[in-house]
């Protein structure tokens, strides 16, 4: 992972939406039909958000204020605020209003850099409120010029008219929902939260086999808050990704570094729920395992929409390297989503998404917390609105 070339006076040739060339400047194809820019500061690769929770209606000030408080996190969620306010809130709205909200969060993410960027539902618990946020995804893929990879997230909490009866929801996400998402072609992953007190490992197991008997990619938070063995569920099914994992065990670190799963680490959570404790990065990079970073933007536990932002963090937070770093900003996140054939890297034959930061050194892009480092973008080889 802190294997990173970087080149100095370098020039990238874009055909269509694919880079075609990259090298030193003055080797550079000269041709009477290449158009050139120069650019000033440091390319990237585009960074890749491969776990958002993009899609909600308001934000959740209320749960921010009470943690201040001393209030903490599962408490709210006991007490109604938490995840379930969220849904109360999506339920309420029309798709249009949803996607209307969610259009500019989208935007600010790839603004900052983020030109693939992973959407969870999540916030419906039920068949028609799950498919409305999968929706807008659908619709706002063809308005915002970023690549948007939705995930079908309906086992994110329990309904409430579900408390007494859990088994029956984890009935209806296996036989009606992952079907039903899988028929309309909404989904491309499918994830749980594996967490005391949410969903255990049996029916975690339970509702991620269903969705692989669909074709879904798997994703899992995983050993988030409190270990429950999320991290060796998610290499036993050959997840794409364990996500979280602030509690993962030694067995949890063992079982991810003889797999393909890729550990998905996401400081802004912990450090806006104001928890002393982070993921094992440096540990598990060690043990040599993939870690990809990622915002978790949502707004419950992480409402940043910035992954330079989480770099920095990733960097004082988790022990990695500036090229740690970046690596798991970009070709680790692709392929937390499955990606990593062609995107992640600035290399031919990838899709030609690039970030230019304002930096005279590369390193920057990790050191000047939350401020907005990003100065262009370019998706599939076109420049994005500023
Ligand atoms: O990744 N852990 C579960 N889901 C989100 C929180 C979502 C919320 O609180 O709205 C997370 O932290
Ligand atoms: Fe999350």
């Amino acid at each position: 992972m802190a294997d990173v070339e970087v080149l100095r006076d370098a020039a990238v040739l874009i055909e269509g939406d694919r880079v075609a060339w990259v090298g030193p400047r003055a080797d550079a194809p000269t041709d009477a039909s290449v158009r050139s820019e120069e650019i000033t500061g440091v390319l990237f690769p585009g960074f890749i958000d491969c776990h958002t929770h993009g899609v909600f209606g308001a934000p959740r000030l209320d749960d921010h204020e009470r943690r201040a408080l001393g209030v903490d996190y599962k408490a709210i969620a006991a007490a109604g605020g938490g995840i379930l306010q969220s849904v109360r809130d999506v339920r309420s709205r029309p798709e249009a209003e949803l996607a209307a909200l969610t259009r500019p969060r989208l935007e600010t993410l790839l603004a900052h850099g983020a030109t693939t960027i992973e959407v969870k539902s999540g916030y419906g618990l039920e068949l028609e409120a799950e498919l409305k946020q999968l929706r807008v995804i659908r619709r706002l893929s063809e308005q915002v010029p970023a690549t948007l990879i939705p995930t079908f997230l309906g086992a994110h909490e329990v309904p409430p008219e579900y408390r007494n009866t859990r088994a029956d929801y984890v009935q209806l996400i296996c036989e009606e929902m992952i079907p039903t998402v899988a028929r309309e072609r909404l989904a491309r992953c499918c994830d749980v939260f594996c967490e005391p007190g949410v969903f255990t490992v049996p029916e975690s197991r339970q509702i991620l086999t269903a969705a692989r008997r669909h074709g879904f990619a798997l994703k899992l938070h995983a050993d988030e808050l409190e270990g429950s063995g999320g991290a060796e569920l998610a290499v036993e099914l050959g997840a794409l990704s364990a996500d979280h994992l602030a509690a993962i065990s030694d067995q949890g670190i063992r079982a991810l570094s003889t797999s393909t799963t890729v550990a998905v680490l996401l400081p802004a959570t912990m450090i806006f729920l104001g928890r002393r404790s982070q993921a094992p990065g440096r540990r598990l990079i060690d043990a040599g395992v993939a870690v990809a970073l990622a915002t978790d933007f949502n707004p419950g536990t992480s409402p940043t929409v910035s992954l330079p932002l989480v770099m920095a963090l990733g960097v004082s937070q988790l022990g990695l390297r500036h090229a740690e770093v970046v690596t798991a900003a970009t070709i680790n996140a692709a392929a937390a989503l499955g990606l990593a054939a062609d995107r992640g890297q600035i290399a031919a034959g990838c899709v030609a998404d690039l970030v230019a930061v304002a930096a005279d050194d590369w390193r920057e892009v990790a050191y000047w917390m939350g401020k907005d480092v990003v100065s262009a973008v370019w998706t599939a080889g076109s420049a994005c609105p500023a």
